[in-house]
């Protein structure tokens, strides 16, 4: 099945043409960084508008790009949940209308879902996996049986990694989104005694919380006299990665082994950072449990991912009806065939 693949609960419009949810045609990405930057974070309405200038020529370009007219087309998947709700109506609103031009089905899409089933793209993962689903948005661990199939084992309490990420950087003086910039400056500095706590590391649960960590940060900053020189900006950005890394594979290391799951796939904006990457690879070195990650173009938002399990659920003849809203809120768990 060839399908038109869309993207834009954030601040991404993307679009992808994929053939049998497995073969990436062209996946392109028009990202808003340069309208959100001045900022610090993402503007909703400004975010909306921005996806209603770019969704017709990004998919007439995805389209150019893969050597497919729109009548070769067969459906379009779209996210059509989590996300900010007037960004996400942009795409499901699109979706809607071309296949109704075309008169082929359309399916709505949970975005953490193919967050974590765009390892597909890549290589086969057999389940039963723990997909960790680690974005700007979410810190939450599955227990993934399929396409359709999750049990939740934990989550974050307060802040979500990468919010944790963006907002230290932002603490820091450095640009956003923050995760790239403190992955980058961490690779090249040491924490040089420096040292932040790692919340609910003994917590016998699946939980993280990131937000007593950025106070950490905060307080750390605040008795330092301003100010804050190079050096000393890319130890605490190395300190507070070492940190965030620390919590995030043990606490996934170890929800692995109690749930007796012997593959993690590790998926969403953070999963592009190095250290995580690296220490993942360390620590399942001489152990059973393989780590699996998509390449860092696939684990951050893009539409190549939403085509995964939109290609399977048309597959197996379920698609949207022209009721299909946007969802700003949508547990996992509440996703099913
Ligand atoms: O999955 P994603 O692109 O969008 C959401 O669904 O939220 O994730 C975005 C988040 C941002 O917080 C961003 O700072 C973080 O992922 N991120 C990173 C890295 N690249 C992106 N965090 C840490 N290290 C990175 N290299
Ligand atoms: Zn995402």
């Amino acid at each position: 099945m060839l399908l038109l693949a869309l993207e834009s609960s954030c601040d991404e419009t993307a679009a992808a043409i994929v053939r049998d949810g497995r073969e990436v045609l062209s996946n392109i990405i028009s990202s808003q960084i340069d309208l959100h930057a001045i900022y610090g974070g993402v503007v909703p309405e400004l975010a909306s508008r921005r996806h209603l200038e770019v969704i017709n020529p990004l998919v007439a370009e995805a389209l150019q790009r893969a050597g497919v007219a729109a009548t070769d087309l067969q459906g379009v998947a779209v996210t059509s949940g989590p996300g900010l709700t007037g960004a996400l109506l942009v795409g499901v609103s699109f979706a809607k209308a071309f296949a109704y031009a075309l008169k082929i089905p359309f399916i709505g899409v949970h975005h953490i879902e193919a967050h974590i089933q765009a390892i597909r793209l890549e290589q086969e993962v057999a389940y039963p996996f723990l997909g960790a689903a680690i974005s700007g948005g979410h810190t939450h661990l599955y227990r993934v049986d399929g396409i359709g199939s999750y049990r939740l084992l934990g989550r974050t309490i307060d802040d979500a990694a990468g919010e944790a990420f963006d907002k230290v950087a932002k603490m820091l003086g450095l640009g956003y989104p923050g995760g790239p910039i403190i992955d980058k400056l961490a690779a090249s500095h040491d924490a040089s005694g420096v040292k932040f706590p790692r919340p609910l590391l003994n917590r016998d649960n699946h939980d993280f919380s990131f937000s007593g960590l950025k106070t950490a940060v905060l307080h750390h900053i605040q008795g330092l006299p301003e100010p804050l020189s190079g050096q000393q900006i890319g130890q605490i950005a190395s300190a507070f990665q070492e940190a965030a890394v620390d919590v995030l594979t043990t606490k996934i290391l170890r929800a692995a082994e109690q749930e007796g799951l012997e593959r993690i796939v590790v998926a969403g904006g953070v999963a592009c950072n190095s250290g995580l990457r690296q220490r993942f690879t360390a620590l399942t070195a001489s152990i059973k449990t393989q780590v699996f990650f998509p390449k860092p173009l696939l684990c951050a938002d893009n539409a190549a991912m939403i085509a995964v399990a939109g290609d399977y659920y048309l597959s197996q003849g379920k698609s949207s009806g022209f009721d299909l809203n946007a969802v700003s809120s949508w547990p996992l768990e509440q996703v099913s065939l």
